[in-house]
């Protein structure tokens, strides 16, 4: 298969922006006559609309969802030897927070449907020296927020969510974020709310949680010149919120069309042979910030290299979990349920504004070299 028509990739953000050109330089424009770059009245603007949206009191501008992560954590003193229960099968960033501060995670497998971590094992290595739960909603799908909080409160330990792949969905009518103790953030340019650089927000209830966010994101400072704790650089910039600001009343928008765009896939892939599609979701609770299939193993990296041949961007998210890791390995576990994920998974090209023709080919492509690479299994056997 030549490489024909346009490369189809992974994502690409210009539709959305090319929709909002107007308001994006206006608000651009605006922040650079204003001579405030970081922080200020457009960060605490922005602060105020996300956490409406969201259906938080208090959301704090960081620059990026690592920080919001890391910053999460640190503000309910994760600190060296605490035992952060989190899953495998993520952005390596949701473990490197829990590591930077000495913590350690302790990996619990995933549910071999969602990808999301399982609840039941949590309850298998929750105990005495757990110090914190951090769930990730993984490819914008809501985890088990009932079946975690309930352990969380019976442990007597704070939960937080890693939203960096979520932001907009929704568990039981609230949105994601306002769950957890705490929820963390992305705004990269790949999210379904992404800036145009990086970005982060972190989310509570807990004014007294805000508050040392809040001074941890500024150098541990109180404000007025007192530095009151260690902290970390990690403002959000004024140009990243008033962009923000102007994509947030769209993104229910996009985060429908993404859900629309799962539909069709399912339509165009399913009855496919040695394809095993995502859970059917057409429901608030998931966003679609990945729409990822499962192929057999053995086959995976083919199947991927011929996509690209045929000049479609497929990604794998994530080939290795992270306690095959170097910088959080954990040799002597064993977790069966995110090894084989990692083993099989591939996403595929989704984003707003995806024509229906590209996605159609995507469709077409995937069943040809699934087809091809059946044929191949056989002659081979
Ligand atoms: C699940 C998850 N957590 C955390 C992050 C880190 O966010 P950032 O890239 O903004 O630091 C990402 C980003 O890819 C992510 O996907």
């Amino acid at each position: 298969m030549g490489r024909t028509a346009e490369f189809i990739p992974i994502y690409d953000p210009r539709p959305q922006t090319q929709a909002l050109e107007d308001g994006l330089l206006a608000a651009a424009a605006r922040v650079i006559r204003s001579g405030r770059c970081v922080l200020g009245e457009e960060v605490a603007e922005f602060e105020a609309a996300v956490a409406g949206y969201l259906g938080v009191p208090h959301a704090i501008g960081v620059n990026s969802g690592s920080d919001a992560l890391t910053i999460a954590l640190a503000a309910l003193g994760i600190g060296p030897g605490d035992e952060v229960i989190t899953t495998p099968f993520t952005f390596i960033a949701t473990a490197e927070a829990i590591s930077r501060l000495g913590g350690r995670p302790r990996f619990a497998d995933i549910d071999p449907d969602t990808c999301n971590l399982s609840a039941d094992a949590v309850a298998a290595v929750l105990g005495r020296r757990t110090r914190c739960i951090l769930t990730v909603h993984l490819f914008g799908a809501a985890a088990d927020m009932d079946a975690l909080g309930a352990l969380a409160a019976e442990a007597g330990v704070p939960l937080v969510e890693d939203v960096a792949q979520a932001f907009g969905a929704r568990w039981d009518g609230r949105r994601l974020g306002s769950h957890g103790t705490l929820g963390a953030f992305s705004f990269y340019p790949t999210k379904n709310l992404g800036g145009f650089g990086d970005g982060g927000l972190i989310t509570t209830h807990d004014a007294a949680l805000a508050e040392r966010c809040r001074q941890l994101r500024n150098h541990g400072s109180r404000g007025d010149g007192v530095h009151v704790q260690l902290g970390f650089n990690s403002r959000l910039d004024a140009l990243q919120a008033a962009l923000l600001r102007v994509k947030l009343p769209q993104v229910d928008a996009w985060n429908a069309e993404r859900r629309r765009l799962a539909r069709r896939y399912h339509e165009l892939l399913q009855g496919l042979a040695n394809l095993r599609l995502p859970p059917a979701d057409d429901s608030e609770r998931h966003v679609w910030q990945q729409y990822t299939v499962r192929v057999p193993a053995a086959w995976r990296d083919r199947i991927y290299a011929r996509l690209h041949e045929a000049g479609i961007g497929a990604m794998i998210y994530y080939p290795r979990p992270l306690h095959r890791q170097a910088p959080v390995r954990r040799t002597a576990v064993r977790l069966p349920e995110a090894e084989r994920a990692a083993a099989e998974v591939l996403s595929l090209p989704i984003w707003p504004g995806l024509p229906a023709a590209a996605q159609e080919r995507v469709a077409t492509v995937l069943a040809a070299v699934l087809e091809d690479a059946a044929g191949r299994g056989a002659a081979a056997g």
